[in-house]
């Protein structure tokens, strides 16, 4: 069984196994989540981004996709990025953000990683509303078998802490 826990606060901040990035297909940078983390984690990041863009991801990561690398000098092992979709109000979307969750719980589940740190993926800069981003999330992360003990949110903010709160009742 998962453990759903949430905190408010900075993501950057976070001790557990993994820390996922809110990325976008570039993989090398922006705003929000992703530049706190490459800030505050350091340049051995973006160097990993680097190398997968190289091989791996030359087009970029596709959205609902995750992959993983250091964590540089966050207090983690690894940081596992991945791409939400951006808000749309005429195209339903929200597979590709459930598939964000699943699929880096599945990274997790690669690595060994047993606490995973989430931020409210594509509630920024994409604009998702946050009460149904937190469906979303909770649902997805409650209904994906995974050996991950616990799992994270870590919510900016007391408006997407208290979203969050009343989707994990
Ligand atoms: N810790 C926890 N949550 C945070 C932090 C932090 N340090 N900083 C912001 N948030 P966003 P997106 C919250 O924009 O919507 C980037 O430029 C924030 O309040 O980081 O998926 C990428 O490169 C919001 O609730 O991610 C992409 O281009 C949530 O994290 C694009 O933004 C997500 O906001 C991705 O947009």
């Amino acid at each position: 069984m998962t453990a759903i826990t949430l905190v408010q606060g900075d993501i950057t901040r976070q001790h557990a196994d993994a820390i996922v990035n809110a990325a976008n297909s570039s993989l090398l940078g922006g705003g929000g989540v992703d530049g706190a983390i490459h800030r505050r984690g350091g340049p051995a990041i973006l160097e990993e981004c680097r190398a997968l863009r190289a091989s791996r991801y030359g087009k970029g990561l596709p959205t609902g996709r995750a992959v993983a690398t250091t964590a540089g000098e966050l207090d983690a092992r690894w940081v596992i990025h991945t791409v939400g979709p951006v808000w749309s109000a005429t195209e339903d979307r929200s597979g590709l953000l459930a598939s964000c969750y699943r699929e880096a719980l599945r990274v997790a589940d690669e690595l060994g990683a047993r606490t995973v740190a989430f931020p409210a993926v594509s509630t920024g800069v994409y604009r998702w509303p946050m009460q149904d981003a937190a469906r979303i999330a909770v649902e997805t992360v409650r209904n994906t078998p995974t050996a991950v003990e616990e799992a994270r949110f870590v919510l900016f903010d007391e408006r997407a802490y208290e979203a969050f709160a009343r989707q994990a009742g």
